[in-house]
C-alpha cells in the first residue's frame, strides 16, 4: 500500500474522534435546543453484534477509538441535565421554536419510558395569585406534570426556588386580552411545551383558575380520554362575528365558522397541528390588525379546527365558567361565595344541564377546573380543599 493511503487509514479515526467533538460541541451549545439531545434509553439495550467490515490482509489494522478525554465525559454529564431542565427560558425565537416544536416522531416505538405528562399552561398578567392553591395540588406529583407561564414581559416578580413555578416562565411578549397577542401567547406556551415530548395533554389556565380534583382524577381524566376538550359550537347569532373578509383571504365560509372558549385542554396530536398552522393564523391576525378588540380568541382555535375536520375533539371544555344573561364577563367569586355547596355544584356539572360524555360513555366529568376565582378566593379556598377538592 502506498505511503498516501496509510496516511488517509490513520487519519480516519481521528476524523471520528473530531467529529464526535463537534457533535458534543453542537450539544452543550446553549442556543441548541434542549429537547434535540437524544433520549438516552434508561434499561440496558442488548449488546448488538458489531458488522465484520472485510479487511484487506495488507491494510494495518485500524486503531481503536480512544475513550473520550475527561474533559467531555463531563460534558456528556451536563448534556444528561438538559434532559430534565430547570428552567423554561431559552433564546429562540418564536419562528425556531414553531419550527422544532412541530416535529413529531414518526417512529411509534419509544427510545425511553415515557410517563405521559400533562403541560399546565398558566396564561397570566403577573402574578399568579392563588399559586399557593396549585402548590399542594402539585404536590406529591413530580414527573406527571410540567408548568409553563406566559406573562407580561415587564413582569420581574418570582417565587421561592422550591415553588413548582420556580424557572417556569417562558420568553413572552405583550398581550392583550380579547385580541390576536392572546392567541399568539396560548400557541407559544403549546410550543414550549411541545419540547417536552413526554407532555400528552395541555391545559390553557388563567391565574383565576382552579383545580376542582385532586391531581390523580385530573390526570387520569385527561391522559385516559381519547379526545381533546376544545369549545367549539355553531354560532350564527348577532353575536356571529363572521365578516366576509374570512371569505376572500382564506376560503372560510359561514357554515365553517365556529365560536368557544379559548380554555382548551388538547392532546400532543392537535398542539402539533395548532402550532403549525401558518395560514388561517395569519389570516386571523391581518383581520384583527384593522379591528381592534376583534375578539378573534373565541373563533381562532375552534373555527380552524371545523376546516381541517378534526374529529378527536368533545367539543367542550373541562373548564367552567358562570355566564350569566347580559354580562360581558363571567361571574368572579370572592371570599365570600366560596362555599362547598358552590364547588360541589360546579363539579356537578350545575349549569350544563346534561350528562357529559367520556370516551362516548356518561360519567359524571363534566369539569376539572374552574374560573374565575379571585384572590381573597384563596382562603376559603384553602379550607375547602380535603373535604371537597380532597387533596392538601
Ligand atoms: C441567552 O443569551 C444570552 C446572551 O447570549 C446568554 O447570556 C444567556 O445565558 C442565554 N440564555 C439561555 C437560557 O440560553
Ligand atoms: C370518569 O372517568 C375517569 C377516567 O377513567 C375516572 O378517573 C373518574 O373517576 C370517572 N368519574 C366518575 C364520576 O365515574
Ligand atoms: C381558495 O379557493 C380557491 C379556489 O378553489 C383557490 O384557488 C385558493 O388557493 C384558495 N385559497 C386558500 C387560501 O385556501
Ligand atoms: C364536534 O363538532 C364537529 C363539527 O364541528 C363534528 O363533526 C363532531 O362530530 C363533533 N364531535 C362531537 C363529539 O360531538
Ligand atoms: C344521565 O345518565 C344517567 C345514567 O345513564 C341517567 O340515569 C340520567 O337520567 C341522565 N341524566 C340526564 C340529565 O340526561
Ligand atoms: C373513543 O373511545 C370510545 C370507547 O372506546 C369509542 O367508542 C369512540 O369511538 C372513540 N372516539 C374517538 C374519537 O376515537
Amino acid at each position: 500500500m502506498s505511503h498516501l493511503g496509510r496516511k488517509i487509514l490513520n487519519v480516519v479515526p481521528m476524523l471520528l474522534v473530531f467529529s464526535l467533538g463537534f457533535f458534543m460541541g453542537m450539544i452543550s451549545d446553549s442556543k441548541f435546543p434542549n429537547f434535540y439531545i437524544p433520549f438516552v434509553p434508561p434499561m440496558p439495550s442488548p449488546a448488538l453484534p458489531l458488522p465484520q467490515l472485510p479487511v484487506s490482509s495488507q491494510s494495518p489494522p485500524l486503531q481503536p477509538i480512544p475513550p473520550p478525554p475527561p474533559s467531555l465525559q463531563l460534558q456528556v454529564a451536563e448534556v444528561m441535565r438538559f434532559l430534565v431542565p430547570k428552567s423554561a427560558m431559552h433564546n429562540m425565537t418564536d419562528e425556531e421554536l414553531f419550527w422544532w416544536a412541530s416535529m413529531a416522531p414518526k417512529v411509534r416505538s419509544m427510545l425511553f419510558h415515557r410517563v405521559a405528562k400533562v403541560a399546565f399552561l398558566f396564561l397570566t398578567r403577573g402574578n399568579l395569585p392563588l399559586w399557593p392553591l396549585w402548590e399542594m395540588f402539585f404536590n406529591g406529583h413530580d414527573g406527571l406534570y410540567s408548568i409553563y407561564v406566559h406573562t407580561d414581559p415587564s413582569y420581574t416578580g418570582s417565587l421561592p426556588e422550591e415553588s413548582v413555578f420556580y424557572g417556569r416562565i417562558i420568553p413572552s411578549q405583550k398581550m392583550m386580552w380579547g385580541d390576536m397577542s392572546l392567541v399568539a401567547a396560548e400557541r407559544r406556551l403549546l410550543a414550549n411545551a411541545l419540547l417536552d415530548l413526554s407532555n400528552e395533554r395541555f391545559v390553557l389556565l388563567s391565574e383565576s383558575c382552579i383545580p376542582l380534583y385532586d391531581f390523580p382524577t385530573v390526570h387520569a381524566v385527561l391522559t385516559g380520554s381519547n379526545t381533546s376538550f376544545v369549545d367549539s359550537f355553531v354560532n350564527h347569532d348577532s353575536e356571529v362575528r363572521y365578516n366576509p373578509f374570512f371569505a376572500d383571504r382564506s376560503n372560510i365560509t359561514l357554515a365553517q365558522w365556529r365560536k368557544g372558549t379559548p380554555w382548551f385542554e388538547m392532546d400532543r396530536a392537535l398542539a402539533v397541528e395548532v402550532i403549525s398552522d401558518d395560514t388561517y393564523f395569519l389570516a386571523f391576525r391581518e383581520y384583527c390588525a384593522v379591528q381592534p378588540a376583534c375578539l378573534m380568541d373565541e373563533h381562532y382555535i375552534p373555527t380552524p379546527l371545523s376546516l381541517i375536520g378534526w374529529m378527536h375533539n368533545a367539543n367542550r371544555t373541562l373548564t367552567y365558567a358562570d355566564w350569566r344573561i347580559g354580562e360581558v364577563h363571567p361571574q368572579t367569586y370572592g371570599r365570600d361565595d366560596v362555599t362547598e355547596d358552590l364547588i360541589r355544584k360546579i363539579r356537578g356539572g350545575a349549569g350544563s344541564g346534561r350528562n357529559c360524555t367520556y370516551n362516548d360513555g356518561a360519567n359524571g366529568t363534566c369539569y376539572l377546573f374552574a374560573r374565575k376565582f379571585a384572590h381573597d378566593a384563596l382562603e376559603p379556598l384553602f379550607r375547602l380543599n380535603p373535604k371537597v377538592m380532597g387533596f392538601g
